[in-house]
């Protein structure tokens, strides 16, 4: 559910990224806490009348139950994104935005442990709530960052992360990567790919003991990222991933359709109410809802956020593609609605699960 929040403050980070902080008023406190890696959804209509959703990953670290929620989100300008042109140009102190409560299962709750993250570009975003939470609540933890740029001008987070380095020196550790820069100190430059992550990985860390891999940023660099680890013998449950961006050349295809199309019927949980409604020739189940609901969970129709992730019910679906649930949600029957087209002549879906 989106609720209108003020904008308390807009930083610019880089030359095409900024971070937008949102006033959360004293009534709706806990609907805005977020566990350290989540994200929102942001709303806007455009002068021309049309609605456009993004979802932004929040960058503060969580707070303990009874402390106000700091909702501060990173948003870097994706060349003719829409949204976040509008944040980076636009976007001021005092104005308002349509922001959904935090959702998303790439989390790392505060527990005792070793953890590592592999990030390239914006994905630092969630992590970094990720580190400094962990670090701040167990003492026992630690942390190794490997995050990838291409610049050290281009860098998000730059001064929190050397900030967690100062406060943390025993338990955090950072190694970073340019992609178009030579580093002093010996750091490696270039790009990070499956080949130098198997060389780099075992060199930095035990990889065998980290309790929690944490990968995220554009579809190539996490893909690189998973595909190392599984080579280096780390199991499929360790390796938790969010893909911020997919470009259509990297991805794989969408599945291809096959046989007749199913005319089907829809029955959908939504906040507690159900209704049913057929199933039009080629359009997703979160259309089917969305002509009735103008309620229905969505935010980026592209199977990467996973806010429309839905419960299958009954019948049986084929998704066109997903980055965002993992192996785990899909067997344990979770679908995304956005993806999801009829196999069979009844589908049921529960968004409430
Ligand atoms: S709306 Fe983003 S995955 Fe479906």
């Amino acid at each position: 559910m989106f609720h209108p929040l003020e904008v308390s403050e807009v930083e610019q980070l880089t030359d095409d990224s900024v971070a937008v902080t949102f006033a959360v008023p004293p009534e709706l406190r806990e609907t805005y806490r977020h566990l350290p890696g989540q994200h929102l959804a942001l709303r806007r209509t455009t002068p021309n009348g049309e609605e456009i959703r993004r979802t932004y990953s929040i960058c503060a670290p969580a707070t303990p139950a009874g402390q106000d929620p700091v909702l501060r989100v990173g948003i870097r300008r994706v060349d003719g994104g829409e949204f976040s042109t509008y944040a980076l140009k636009e976007l001021a102190v005092g104005d308002t935005v349509e922001v959904m409560e935090p959702t998303g299962r790439f989390v790392l709750a505060p527990r005792p442990g070793h953890f590592a993250a592999v990030v390239g570009g914006s994905g630092i975003t969630p992590v970094l709530s990720m580190a400094a939470t962990l670090l701040a609540q167990e003492p026992e933890a630690r942390f190794c960052l490997i995050r990838s740029d291409r610049t050290a001008s281009s860098t998000m987070f730059l001064d929190e992360v050397a900030d967690l380095k100062d406060r943390y020196p025993d338990r955090f550790q950072l190694v970073t990567v340019l992609s178009r820069e030579e580093q002093q100190s010996g750091l490696p430059s270039g790009r990070l790919d499956q080949e130098r992550l198997t060389g780099l990985l075992p060199a930095l860390l035990p990889v065998g003991d980290i309790d929690g891999w944490f990968l995220c940023g554009p579809f190539g660099l996490v893909q690189s990222a998973e595909h190392a680890l599984r080579g280096l013998g780390v199991e499929r449950g360790r390796i938790h991933q969010e893909i911020f961006h997919v470009d259509d050349g990297s991805a794989p295809a969408p599945a291809p359709t096959t046989g007749a199309p199913v005319h089907a019927t829809l029955t959908a949980t939504l906040h507690g109410r159900s209704g049913n409604w057929p199933v039009q020739e080629g359009e997703t189940l979160l259309d089917t809802v969305l002509r009735a609901r103008a309620d229905a969970p969505y935010a980026c129709k592209g199977g990467v956020c996973g806010t429309c992730r839905a419960f299958l019910v009954g019948g049986e679906v084929r998704m066109d593609r997903n980055f965002a649930l993992e192996p785990e949600e899909t067997e344990a029957g979770y679908v995304l609605a956005c993806q999801s087209h009829p196999a069979t002549a009844e589908v049921e879906l529960d968004f409430d699960r």
